[in-house]
């Protein structure tokens, strides 16, 4: 979603600026902008419709050497996506950049009566609000956003620079992530650390409701309620090489092709194959509590949430005595959900700030009911709120849609229901084949992609030119060809629902014609016959099918199967779903769409 950047220093703030933006770009945005100022207080305002290169284009012709600034990429939500909405966005001597929303803007306006506001944002509203606190300098800047900041209902993450003070920053946050990047002789801010990375290693994670006063040698840091924060400053673990390409020509198979690496971290030092045992630390829950819990809840939006769905059919496999319910965070933020005292809820995000699963997050927490997060992003809110967590570790995702995160959520959760089943005295004879596959699979990943890679690229051409198509699978594999769905549909535009395939005769099948095609993954198994003769069903109307199976004896005549060679027999449907991530990819390059950052999506889900 939005991104922001910040810089106060000895260089030239315009070159930090459009480099951050440019690493925050697959964050999603339909607009960007950045406003430098001189030492003798004169502000350079740019900003353009459309995509970083565009505004770049208008600083062709407004180089400047001034050393303060800030910028924004902007995803609409008040007001389309155009130049004047763009942040930016100017109130008398101050100029804000703003991630969130301010709930009450209509409010706060009605009453801003001097400002003659020239968007329809509600960050020109905060700018306005600030600025009238401020009276062109003649309080200091820091106090006046703290001022606006009491009155503001909503979240935000904000940076603030003025005219009349060229050599500082005011930066705050409540609900809209902000990390200021310490270097030396120069400051730095970002919405998200990827931005810093290259500049500084050492940052500071602002936290929900602090203000921060920023020059190039000196970070002050306070809460709304001026008590000063000493700030504990951590190392940022990102490299360059994480956040480019690679050679590859996409992130998104980038980050594919990686997960064979991606899940070996999130293995590593927690999985031990010889002894047969799985050791999370972070849960930070003891023995005793381990083994009194009866009642797991998943919490997260798309794909984290089919993570959390394929998770929780191993978990049940395996542990006794406990129920798993795997629930859609902006649903379940309002149901009326009882959660039981023996619970604990297993809180799912990539990025750790999706609005919607941090609110569940806060609701449960209220409960008294112990949160675990199973996070990505480190430093996240949600990794800084939750009482405990499994950081996934797959390093920076770039692309939007969500692959090599999947794979670790998946088996990062299922490590932590092997950690409740070790604790209930689970025998090892049944925990052992989970273990030893799950250590097993970084090669066994690396095995499919390789194997399967040039079969899909060539397959994808022939399903490019469909406009709808149908996921189909049963236990396990169901969840998976609902992630499988979900990839396709968000890169490629394409209509794809997934459906169990014993519903497919209450009523999907009535589909089934030449405008669909069909994915079925046939998993070997006790459940394998029923998933064939529901192919045959489907084949018997007519229907367009690819199959992806590691099954020797699967030999209907379908239009294409992927057999997949593994030796895997628990964990088959989450390598099937590399095939299916391959697929969303080459048929998306086939159709040509951008494929890292598909239309109207964001990577990361800030807000409602
Ligand atoms: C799909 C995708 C989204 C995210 C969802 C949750 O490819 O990326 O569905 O999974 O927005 O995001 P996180 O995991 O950051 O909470």
């Amino acid at each position: 979603m939005c991104g922001i950047v910040g810089y106060v220093g000895d260089k030239k703030a315009q070159d930090f600026l459009i480099s951050g933006l440019k690493r925050l770009e697959y964050r999603g945005y339909d607009s960007a902008g950045i406003v430098t100022v001189s030492e003798k207080g004169k502000a350079t305002l740019i900003r353009a419709k459309g995509k970083i290169a565009e505004l770049e284009k208008k600083l062709a012709k407004n180089k400047r050497d001034d050393n303060v600034g800030i910028g924004h990429t902007r995803w609409a939500t008040h007001g389309e996506p155009s130049e004047k909405n763009a942040h930016p966005h100017q109130a008398g001597s101050i100029y804000l950049v703003h991630n969130g929303i301010i709930e009450n803007y209509k409010e706060l306006k009605a009453e801003l009566k001097e400002h003659d506001f020239k968007s329809e944002t509600d960050t020109e509203v905060l700018a306005a609000l600030i600025n009238s606190f401020y009276k062109d300098g003649k309080h200091p800047l820091v106090n006046a956003v703290v001022q606006a900041l009491k009155l503001v209902k909503g979240t935000y993450g904000i940076a603030v620079v003025s005219v009349l003070e060229p050599s500082e920053l005011v930066v705050a946050r409540s609900g809209s992530p902000l990390v200021i990047g310490v270097g030396h002789n120069e400051t730095l801010v970002a919405s998200d650390a990827s931005a810093l990375v290259g500049h500084t290693k050492r940052a500071i994670y602002l936290n929900d409701g602090e203000v921060a006063l920023l020059t190039k040698n000196s970070i002050e840091i306070k809460t709304l309620n001026a008590e000063p924060v000493s700030a504990k400053v951590e190392e940022i673990e990102t490299n360059l090489a994480a956040i480019q390409k690679g050679g590859y020509d996409h992130f998104l198979l980038k980050e594919i092709m990686e997960q064979p690496d991606s899940l070996r971290e999130t293995l590593r030092g927690r999985v031990n194959a010889e002894n047969g045992t799985v050791r999370l630390g972070g849960p930070g829950l003891s023995e005793a509590e381990l083994r009194k819990i009866k009642h797991l809840i998943i919490v997260g939006c798309g794909t984290a949430y089919h993570a959390g769905l394929l998770a929780g059919y191993y978990i049940e496999k395996f542990t006794p005595e406990i129920t798993i319910e795997t629930v859609i965070a902006s649903e379940y933020r309002y149901r009326d959900a009882y959660i039981p005292k023996d619970s604990v809820a297993l809180i799912v995000s990539q990025s750790g700030e999706t609005a919607d699963t941090l609110a569940c997050l806060r609701e449960i927490k209220k409960q008294g009911i112990p949160t675990i997060g199973i996070v990505n992003a480190i430093g996240s809110t949600i990794a800084r709120e939750v009482d405990g967590g499994t950081y996934v570790h797959v390093g920076p995702e770039i692309s939007v849609a969500s692959t090599k995160a999947f794979t670790s959520q998946v088996i990062a959760m299922v490590m932590f229901g092997l950690t409740i089943a070790q604790a209930k005295g689970v025998k090892s004879s049944i925990l052992a084949p989970y273990i030893k596959e799950i250590a097993g699979l970084p090669e066994e990943i690396r095995k499919v992609l390789d194997g399967s890679v040039e079969t899909v690229k060539k397959i994808a051409k022939d399903y490019a030119k469909y406009d709808h198509a149908i996921y189909l699978g049963r236990d396990a594999a169901y969840p998976a060809a609902m992630e499988g769905a979900l990839k396709l549909k968000e890169v490629s535009y394409t209509d794809a629902n997934a459906y169990a395939f014993g519903e497919l005769k209450h009523g999907p099948l009535a589909l089934v014609d030449d405008r669909f095609f069909e994915v079925a993954l046939v998993p070997d198994g006790v459940l394998l016959e029923k998933s064939v003769s529901n192919v045959q069903e489907v084949l018997a109307r007519g229907g367009h099918m690819i199959v992806v199976t590691n099954s020797d004896e699967f030999d209907l005549p379908v239009e294409n199967v992927v057999k997949i060679t593994t030796s895997m027999k628990l964990f088959a449907p989450l390598l099937m779903n590399l095939v299916m991530q391959l697929l969303a990819y080459y048929i998306t390059v086939d159709k040509g769409y951008n494929v890292d950052q598909p239309r109207n999506l964001a990577k990361s889900v800030t807000v409602e």
